[in-house]
């Protein structure tokens, strides 16, 4: 007997995945189909004439050319970032990874091209806007970006050890920000995660003018630079097998804010997200090479070939494959005041040493908690975290050893009440390197503006510094 498409799917789920296999009957069918997914690509291998480049370029054109009443116009698009864009909890990945999706569709049709698929930017291999995204008459150049060609964006958000450290950080809600119920409006911050708080944030505010906002998508580059997000997280969950939650809260969270490729709004839930990167569209190799030093291996590499119909269903099984996750507080330590950064002064935050958890070792993690913190900066500065380096600027190198990590802004501004946001690095390896604790332990956070701008914000408001020991709960579904 024929195996069918049903065999194939049985480990998926509602008929909405079906959609995502359009002319799918039979298993050599539907694994035709997966193979030939339509590739995602580093924007920086395509020339700024490549077919690719010129079928965004027509998109983007007639997006700009519907009219307002129609969903998929340009402003429209952006629109539905500005009014229901999850930040700051476990929704914003999987809620851009649908965004991404649709938008990826409207371009298809709009363009005409029947393999398009969205390019990214990899940031931590080219740091600068690319080439393609630039130039008077350009439809990818947006003027009211804040930064020329040749700024770079700073390493202590996109460079390699930063990303690679990020990647090798096992529980999502660290990676990938944090719990939110079923009861709670998919705007309300709960904590940033790192992957979100430190490239996600700094790029919109490295780049500013449009992208310092939640209209942001209003400029070409948004979409490429939230592909390479969900990149990194197809790299994570799938490439390293890292688990996503399992979480009914998360996996039943319906999104109703879309629309497709006609205009025709859709339902689309967490749970079927899970599925996008083994059925509509893969990645290409390049993060295993070159200079990004991001090795993904062998299997990123069989995820996006997945060649044989085993490999397939193994791929399906292992995308939606999570697991419980959580994260145990064990002891911690907190700073005894808020605190102001200025630009010209580091805030303080000293930590009695004698109370300073010590990492037992093996699974434990020490977590440097930054709460109640004003975020209104996001295209005024970064925040730059030391250990018991009072001496640390905006200027002082990554590789110091005292460096612990950055985090990034990224508000709503139209809302009345000024938001504030929670933010969480990892310190485990930076106090192992310190040998701390020893006398004192105090956390240092410096200010960095973005260059040759003037901040509209000079003052970061921090309401709680806390040192956390922790471990992660993270229970593989079988
Ligand atoms: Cu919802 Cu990078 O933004």
């Amino acid at each position: 007997m024929q195996e069918t498409r049903r065999d194939f799917l049985k480990l998926s789920l509602s008929a909405a995945s079906w959609a995502l296999l359009p002319g799918c009957a039979t298993l050599q069918q539907c694994a035709e189909i997966i193979r030939n997914r339509p590739m995602r690509r580093d924007v920086n291998t395509l020339s700024a004439d490549a077919a690719l480049l010129t079928a965004y370029r027509s998109a983007v054109t007639r997006m700009r050319e519907l009219p307002e009443s129609d969903p998929r116009n340009w402003r429209r698009q952006a629109s539905i970032h500005n009014d229901f864009c999850p930040h700051g909890n476990w929704l914003f990945l999987p809620w851009h990874r649908a965004y991404l999706y649709y938008f990826e569709r409207i371009c298809r049709k709009l363009s005409g091209m029947a393999d398009f698929a969205l390019p990214y930017w990899n940031w931590t291999k080219d740091p600068s806007v690319p080439g393609s995204f630039w130039g008077p008459g350009n439809v990818l150049n947006d003027t009211t970006r804040q930064i020329t060609p040749s700024d770079v964006a700073s390493p202590a958000a996109v460079g390699s050890t930063v990303i690679q450290s990020i990647l090798d950080d096992s529980n999502f809600l660290t990676f990938g920000s944090q719990t939110l119920t079923a009861s709670q409006s998919q705007r309300e911050r709960t904590g940033t995660g790192r992957l979100e708080g430190t490239p996600h944030n700094y790029i919109h505010g490295f780049i500013n003018g449009n992208m310092g906002n939640f209209m942001s998508p209003l400029d070409p580059i948004f979409w490429l630079h939230h592909n390479n997000i969900e990149r990194l997280w197809v790299d994570w969950n799938l490439g390293r097998d890292h688990a996503n939650p399992n979480d009914d809260d998360w996996l039943n969270r319906r999104f109703t804010e879309f629309c497709d490729e006609d205009g025709h709004p859709v339902e689309v839930t967490v749970r079927e997200t899970l599925l996008y990167p083994i059925f509509a569209y893969r990645f290409d190799d390049s993060a295993t090479t070159g200079t990004a030093g991001l090795q993904t291996g062998q299997r990123w590499k069989q995820i996006n070939r997945d060649t044989t119909p085993a490999e397939q269903k193994e791929n399906l099984r292992l995308a939606q494959r999570g697991g419980r996750i959580g994260l145990n507080l064990l002891r911690r330590t907190a700073a005894p005041a808020a605190a102001v950064a200025t630009l010209e002064r580091a805030a303080v935050f000293p930590l009695r040493s004698t109370e300073v958890p010590r990492a037992a070792g093996g699974d434990e993690r020490l977590l440097l908690s930054f709460s109640q913190v004003s975020m209104a900066h996001t295209g005024d500065f970064t925040a730059l975290v030391f250990l018991n380096l009072p001496q640390a600027t905006a200027q002082t190198p990554i590789t110091d050893p005292h460096f612990v990590g950055s985090f990034s802004f990224f508000d709503h501004q139209h809302g009345n009440a000024p938001e504030s946001g929670n933010f969480l690095l990892d310190a485990t390896a930076a106090l192992k390197r310190l040998g701390l604790p020893g006398d004192a332990v105090e956390v240092n956070l410096v200010l960095a503006p973005f260059p040759g701008r003037t901040p509209r914000t000079r003052d970061l408001q921090i309401g709680a510094v806390e040192l956390r020991a922790a471990r992660d709960v993270i229970e593989r579904s079988p």
